[in-house]
């Protein structure tokens, strides 16, 4: 068990020091086999806002990216830090990070033998998964307002409605592009299997991206997901969340009427519809 693993914070804000000289070599190691490896992936699979960003902040520059030195450069381009923290933090501080354009990621990283899941999100989910879009002005704006968004969801008692959202772009959101669909969402780009399940399988169903729909829909956190959303671009995702008041759409959720994770309605716009033949695996990390 290195030195990294799992110290709880006593901080209010959950928040800890990254203690980079912490790390051991092996941790170090493990950083490079996950990121060679997904960045052999995601050449043609990623957005070109994650790819950018995975370049502007040069996340492969060799080891465990240290907070310290890629903090100014994401600090210059879009006014976001990472700030460590020992794993999956309350709701609420997790909003009021984001917020404020911090963005909490967990300082251990996950073993050998766990090269393809972990449960928790570790530093290799947080940091090359979500960071790099950090870097997009657009969708940097967004995580904020989420964060904000959060707050306020709480207060209407719609947070699960608010998760499927989050859920469904920032971790699994898939955009199209000339090129044909791209990943954009964490939760696939920093998982070897899940990019490739998610554009190529045939099984789960790929869906335009509309807001009521996305947060009326259930989601499962155990497996690759049944159904991906897709949006046209950062500012279409940005107008429809945004620029959207929400108090009314949670009067309306508030209905009850949910779907499931691999439903398909008339009213959708499909764009691809899974064959739904399902074999279960692991996804996630
Ligand atoms: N506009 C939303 C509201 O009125 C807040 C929000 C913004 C939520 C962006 C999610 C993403 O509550
Ligand atoms: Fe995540």
């Amino acid at each position: 068990m290195s030195a990294n693993a799992h110290r709880i914070s006593d901080r209010a804000d959950f928040t800890i020091e990254q203690n980079w000289r912490d790390y051991s070599d092996d941790e170090h190691v493990v950083w490079d086999l996950l990121y060679r490896r997904q960045v052999g992936l995601l050449a043609d699979r990623a957005d070109r806002a994650m790819l950018d960003g995975l370049k502007a902040l040069d996340l492969g520059r060799g080891g465990i990216p240290d907070f310290d030195k890629i903090n100014p450069e994401l600090m210059k381009l879009t006014g976001w830090t990472v700030v460590a923290v020992p794993s999956l933090v309350p709701d609420e501080v997790f909003f009021e990070h984001l917020a404020n354009r911090r963005f909490p990621a967990g300082a251990f990283i996950r073993t050998r033998a766990q090269l393809d899941y972990v449960q928790e999100p570790d530093i290799f989910h947080d940091v090359f998964g979500h960071v790099p879009m950090l870097t997009n002005p657009v969708f940097a704006n967004y995580m904020q307002a989420y964060g904000e968004g959060g707050l306020r969801a709480v207060k209407f008692g719609r947070l699960k409605n608010l998760a499927a959202l989050y859920w469904y772009t920032v971790e699994f959101g898939l955009i199209e592009t000339p090129q044909g669909l791209r990943i954009y969402g964490a939760g696939i780009s920093s998982s070897a299997d899940e990019s490739k399940f998610a554009l190529e399988d045939a099984s789960p169903n790929r869906i335009r991206f509309e807001l009521e729909r996305v947060m009326r829909t259930d989601y499962r956190i155990d497996d690759f997901q049944e159904t991906y959303f897709v949006i046209r671009s950062y500012d279409e995702l940005f107008r429809a969340t945004v620029d959207t008041d929400f108090a009314p759409l949670y009067e309306r959720l508030a209905d009850g009427v949910r779907h499931s994770p691999g439903a398909v309605l008339p009213s959708d716009t499909v764009i691809q519809q899974g064959s739904q033949a399902w074999a279960r695996r692991k996804s996630g990390g």
